[in-house]
């Protein structure tokens, strides 16, 4: 199978690799796998005092469309609110990359990680989780 220019632009240069110190405030982790295939996705964004996802970083132990989803995702995170974030859909991200149904796991992965994380922010931060999300 062939990927996608997308796809392998953020897989030769992908965008915020890695972690935020834990001690950095206003952070919140998502962790998670793939059971399918056994890949890894960190996700970690950095939310200011107003709310807003200042910065993000990720570390994907995973295939091309997997460490591709994961960087675009942090691009698309920034500047945005939890609430907006928390809106992006596995779809956009297939789609903006052009991935295969194959490949759909691994974008779905990225929102899985998108969304732990801002539930791991607002846990730490005492923030209710909204329901109706
Ligand atoms: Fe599993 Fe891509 S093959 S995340």
């Amino acid at each position: 199978m062939s990927y996608s220019e997308k796809v392998i632009d953020h897989y030769e240069h992908p965008r915020n690799v890695g972690s935020f110190q834990k001690s950095d405030g206003g952070v919140g982790t998502g962790l998670v796998g793939a059971p399918a295939c056994g890949d890894v996705m960190k996700l970690q964004i950095k939310v200011s005092a107003e709310g807003i996802i200042e910065d993000a970083k990720f570390k994907t132990f995973g295939c091309g469309s997997a460490i591709a989803s994961s960087s675009l995702v942090t691009e698309w995170v920034k500047g945005k609110t939890l609430d907006e974030a928390a809106k992006i859909k596995n779809t956009e991200i297939a789609q903006h990359l052009a991935l295969p149904p194959v490949k759909i796991h691994c974008s779905v992965l990225a929102e899985d990680a998108i969304k732990a994380a801002i539930a791991d922010y607002k846990k730490k931060n005492g923030l209710e989780e909204d329901a109706a999300q």
